[in-house]
């Protein structure tokens, strides 16, 4: 018999089950709750997990709130594209926009401080992963993910758009300063 052929009872489901087919189904049922169990176990115990919020929202009013934050806080301009760096006080919600294909503004944070992230994407898909950290979050369009940070080392980490989001995808990295304390 093959698969592409009908069974050859009809009414297979009346079939008496092997011992071996029984033995596999409990095994992979099992594992399945094991697995199952697993994820709200590791939400918990896992150091890894990150409790992120997310909210509807439109681009407009998203913009609207990093701007804000941009005109208040920016400190100074980066590369060709004059991308604002923006130094927000501890403790307060930082925007970051995704769009093809640029992370804006820059973000410099203080080593120590705990801070709300908030991701959005303009257009479509996109991916924020923080390396080395490998922090991974999808940053989806229409809704604006929140994280709360505590970025512990100084240093500059790299942002890398991690979802295929188009033809310049591969350029769409950004950096994320952490500074010591003044
Ligand atoms: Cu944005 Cu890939």
């Amino acid at each position: 018999m093959s698969a592409i052929q009908p069974p050859e009872h009809r009414i297979w489901w009346k079939q008496p089950i092997e011992p071996i087919e029984i033995t596999w189904i409990v095994i992979a049922f099992i594992w399945c709750i094991f697995m199952f169990l697993m994820m709200p176990y590791w939400h918990v115990f896992g150091k890894q997990n990150l409790a992120n919020e997310a909210y509807r929202t439109t681009p407009d009013v998203y913009t609207a709130k990093a701007q804000a934050m941009v005109d208040k806080f920016r400190i100074r301009e980066e590369t060709d594209q004059k991308i604002p760096v923006v130094k927000p006080p501890a403790g307060s919600d930082v925007y970051l926009i995704a769009r093809l294909w640029q992370w804006w503004p820059l973000l410099e944070l203080e080593a120590g401080q705990t801070y709300r992230l908030h991701l959005m994407s303009m257009d479509w898909l996109h991916g924020f992963s923080l390396q080395p950290e490998n922090i991974n979050i999808q940053v989806h369009p229409g809704y604006e993910h929140v994280l709360t940070v505590q970025p512990t080392k100084a240093g500059t980490y790299s942002i890398i758009c991690n979802e295929y989001c188009g033809i310049n995808h591969h350029t769409m990295v950004s950096k994320l300063y952490v500074v010591d304390k003044k």
